[in-house]
């Protein structure tokens, strides 16, 4: 088991942030990017969250390696979708299933719906039945699904859409 604490971003992470991201692109359909950018453009993915004020949150282990990252920003760009967040997080390969994403999770949860977020989505591949179970355990409801919408490691991607309410709409 790996022990570990949550704590917000800092700049250190973003080389444990790139390995984790890096593995998910070239191994799994959880991500729809088909080549890792590089370590230099999720430095900059990370320069936006944090200048925005949106949560981070790291799963630090034992030796000060990142375990972990979840985060949450805008769904959409535009104005009139400013009250509604999507979330992401990814847990290294060696430290799944040990209620590192959960807890992650919920973290984010809390602080996006302090910051004023009224909702949350998540975007999740059809075939990502960790993911799926994970946002149904915190509460995430199934509010759709796209068919083939996404193509890696030739074959067709469902995306399912989940959605928890974080306040109430007023
Ligand atoms: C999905 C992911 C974030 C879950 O994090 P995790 O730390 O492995 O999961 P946890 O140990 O916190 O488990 C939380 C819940 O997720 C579900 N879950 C976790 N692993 C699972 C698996 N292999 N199969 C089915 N459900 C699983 C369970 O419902 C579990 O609840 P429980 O512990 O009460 O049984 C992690 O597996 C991961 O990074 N996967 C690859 C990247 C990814 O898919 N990210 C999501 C992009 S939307």
């Amino acid at each position: 088991m790996s022990t570990y604490a949550l704590r917000p971003f800092q700049w250190s992470d973003v080389a444990g942030i790139a390995a984790i991201y890096a593995h998910y692109v070239a191994h799994s359909t959880a991500t729809f990017d088909t080549e890792f950018g590089g370590e230099a453009a999720m430095g900059e993915k990370f320069a936006h969250l944090k200048s925005l004020g949106h949560p981070i949150v790291i799963a630090e282990g034992p030796d000060g390696q990142v375990l972990g990252y979840s985060y949450a920003s805008f769904y959409r760009p535009r104005a009139g979708w400013r009250f509604a967040c999507e979330d992401s997080v990814y847990v290294a390969p060696e430290a799944v299933g040990q209620g590192i994403g959960k807890a992650m999770l919920i973290d984010v949860i809390y602080q996006a719906g302090a910051l004023g977020f009224r909702q949350m989505i998540g975007v999740i591949t059809g075939e990502s039945a960790a993911s799926i179970s994970l946002h149904e355990k915190l509460g995430f409801a199934h509010a759709g699904r796209l068919s083939a919408v996404g193509y890696k490691f030739e074959r067709w991607l469902d995306v399912v859409y989940m959605q928890r309410t974080l306040a109430p709409a007023t």
